[in-house]
């Protein structure tokens, strides 16, 4: 860049620092801005403030600190709240057929599942949430989950019988936990680390970004990294603010958005790798945390048990839905 450009970008970005602004856009989300899902949201709020030159403003919290479970998409009912990004367990009551990625072991990878989500099957489910008056955008990624405990280690499924294990609200996780003679409890997310630390749970099912960044490690003792399933998001905004928001305007916001969605990705993939470092500085360090891999034939055995499921949810998720993921190469 020359030095005339330079100077102009400088100056470009202080007007439009300088300039209020006009329409705010209100995004609420759960987690820690340290994970992907935090990072993503920041990222676009950065990048719609660049590309409206300062004419929006996207203001992120963060931690449940606006909206908890439960709350967020009512709240994008009634337009106090503009952007959600709920995990796919949190449609549960709207859009039943999203406890598809529920499923535990239903994806083979990370490869596996992005073609599923960026494909058909991604896209009825999409449709079917637009279908209850929301903006369906993106599918974002956390990762595969992991089991926890602090009772004992997991690593076949009768280790998991007899413990309480925290669960979103989702039937299929319900029935995920039972299947091993696990007592699965529904909890809200900001009450997961009290509820570890109480006692009134043992254990939970996390990907390493939400177990690390909300400190769960401090109240688990046993970490075993079962990648028995997966948690995602459906980014989606409220109907009723969209339609008010100016047209002129709206290509930059699904700009951003599209920016968005690449880069919260990357970060995700990138994301496992540090947490589990990280995870496994904090366990070396305290004493306190085991970090177990499984061998091939105790995944198996997990495999086994938790597959059986799948029947009991043909009906409600759509057999041929479950098919066509399988089908997916
Ligand atoms: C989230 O990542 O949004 C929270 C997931 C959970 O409730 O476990």
């Amino acid at each position: 860049m020359t030095k005339f450009l330079k100077v102009m970008a400088a100056a470009t970005l202080l007007v439009s620092s300088a300039i209020a602004a006009e329409y705010t856009i209100k995004l609420t989300h759960v987690v820690s801005p340290n994970t992907p899902k935090g990072k993503g949201a920041d990222f676009f709020a950065k990048r719609v403030g660049e590309l409206t030159g300062g004419k929006v403003e996207v203001i992120v919290f963060p931690n449940s600190q606006l909206y908890g479970d439960g709350e967020e998409m009512k709240a994008l009912k009634l337009g106090n709240a503009h952007i959600a990004m709920p995990s796919f367990s949190k449609f549960t009551s709207l859009v039943p057929e999203m406890q598809l990625f529920d499923l535990p072991f239903i994806f083979r990878d990370k490869d596996h599942l992005y073609k599923v989500l960026d494909g058909e099957v991604g896209q009825i489910l999409k449709d079917k949430v637009t279908a209850k008056g929301f903006v369906a955008l993106d599918y974002w990624d956390a990762g595969f989950k992991h089991l926890s405990s602090n009772k004992k280690a997991i690593l076949l499924p009768e280790d998991a019988a007899g413990q309480k294990f925290r669960i979103m609200s989702s039937h299929v996780l319900e029935a995920q936990f039972k299947a091993v003679g696990g007592n699965p409890q529904v909890l809200p997310f900001s009450e997961v680390y009290s509820a570890l630390q109480q006692g009134v749970v043992d254990g939970a099912e996390n990907p390493l970004s939400n177990f690390y960044t909300k400190k769960f490690n401090e109240v688990q003792t046993d970490l075993t990294l079962s990648n028995h399933g997966y948690l995602g998001y459906l980014v989606i905004m409220s109907e009723s603010f969209w339609k008010k928001f100016p047209n002129d305007l709206k290509p930059m916001v699904l700009q951003a958005m599209k920016e968005a969605t690449v880069f919260e990705r990357e970060e995700a993939a990138r994301d496992d790798d540090d947490m589990l470092a990280k995870i496994n500085e904090y366990a070396k360090a305290s004493g306190n945390l085991k970090v177990h891999t499984l061998t091939p034939e105790q995944k198996a055995a997990w495999q086994k048990a938790m597959e059986a499921i799948y029947p009991q949810f043909y009906k409600v998720v759509g057999e041929d839905l479950i098919k066509k993921v399988q089908a997916v190469k």
